[in-house]
């Protein structure tokens, strides 16, 4: 079909603020060029029934740009290598369909997947790919744990989202000294903790990446009496872990989800804080507001830089590829090089650095 292309493009994983804006930059971007562009509802699903098939034209993406979620939808059920089907006597089997899926991009005459994702979705994105499905990857995930990219869109959003909530457990904090401790998304990496805690004025950041002694938190709020400040902030990542301890789990009970759902340590480390301690604790859990609202500014504009170059890079006739921000440049890096590997927080980073030249502790 010579250079015009019918481009397809779907949203997996868990959303992100940002996910509207590349839509809306793919679609402009692509209809600039005469091609085509057809939104795939709910993950891959719309491949299997066509009423889910959305076109996509700047009439239809007009105003999105700024919202959250996706007007696509998403799942991280919707792996066609693994699809929960219900037998008749209410128990499920997963069947292999991803021969269902290509066959029926190919016959809908599409020429391009444009694939928002985190690892999971783009590990699925290079499967379909190594079948013959040509892909664009772009890179989604507020936990900012995606290699090659400098940034992940979402991640600014999440950040602003707890920082802001940690703006206001300073003063409820200090009203009734006690000591909170807000646990943050960022799965293995710690990410948002880092950014949130350090913007948030924490007294103690616990990451992954740096398995803490709950002793040596306990120590670092009794240096806040000496000083005189009676109460302390706590921001914990889901993925952070005691050393010699494990990671605090939830019971994941989705069909058809294998990953491990993390959940629960700042529950446990308030609980420890005031068994050692003594003092008046309280835990929260952000959870899901820091996927939720408008993309920030920052994002918003990563987003849209994204959904450009990924249509740029079809133009050039890249494909299997994602699409990666190494500034001041967008760049195509192949999907292979990105999937099955985490992002984390260099433990010697200037961000790092930063906050224990500002007396916050890791607990390390
Ligand atoms: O990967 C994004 C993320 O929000 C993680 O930070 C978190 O662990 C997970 O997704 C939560 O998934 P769910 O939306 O399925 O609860």
């Amino acid at each position: 079909m010579g250079n015009r292309f019918r481009i397809a493009i779907n949203t997996g994983g868990g959303d992100a603020p940002g996910l509207n804006a590349v839509i809306y930059a793919v679609t402009m971007a692509a209809h600039a060029r005469g091609w085509e562009v057809h939104g795939i509802q709910q993950g891959y699903a719309g491949l299997f029934d066509t009423s889910r098939l959305v076109q996509l034209t700047p009439e239809r993406v007009a105003g999105i740009m700024n919202h959250g979620g996706t007007i696509l939808g998403t799942t991280n059920k919707g792996d066609p290598f693994r699809r929960p089907v219900e037998r008749p006597d209410g128990t499920v089997e997963f069947r292999d369909e991803s021969d269902r899926v290509v066959e029926s991009f190919h016959r809908l005459g599409f020429d391009v997947l444009v694939a928002l994702g985190g690892d999971g979705s783009l590990q699925l994105a290079h499967r379909l790919s190594q079948k013959g499905i040509p892909v664009v990857g772009v890179p989604k995930t507020i936990d900012n744990d995606l290699v090659e990219t400098h940034q992940t869109f979402g991640f600014d959003t999440a950040v602003t989202t707890a920082t802001d909530a940690i703006d206001k457990l300073h003063t409820t904090a200090a009203a009734h000294d006690r000591v909170m401790v807000v646990e943050v998304m960022g799965r293995y990496a710690g990410w948002i903790a880092l950014h949130s805690g350090a913007a948030g004025d924490a007294d103690v950041i616990l990451i992954p990446e740096l398995p803490f002694d709950i002793d040596r938190v306990c120590a670092r709020l009794a240096e806040n009496e000496i000083q005189g400040k009676r109460y302390g902030i706590v921001v914990v990542a889901e993925g952070a872990k005691a050393r010699g301890g494990g990671l605090v789990t939830r019971v994941n009970e989705d069909v058809g989800r294998e990953e491990v759902q993390l959940g629960g340590i700042a529950e446990w480390v308030a609980h420890e804080i005031h068994r050692r301690a003594g003092r008046e604790t309280r835990s929260l859990v952000l959870g899901h507001l820091q996927r939720g609202g408008s993309p920030t500014t920052s994002d918003r504009l990563l987003s849209l830089r994204f959904g450009a170059a990924a249509v740029r890079f079809i133009a050039e006739g890249r494909r299997n590829v994602m699409v990666a921000w190494q500034p001041p440049e967008m760049r195509a890096v192949p999907i292979e090089e990105v999937i099955g590997r985490t992002k984390l927080v260099p433990i010697d980073s200037d961000t790092v650095r930063t906050c224990r030249d500002l007396g916050i502790s890791f607990g390390d």
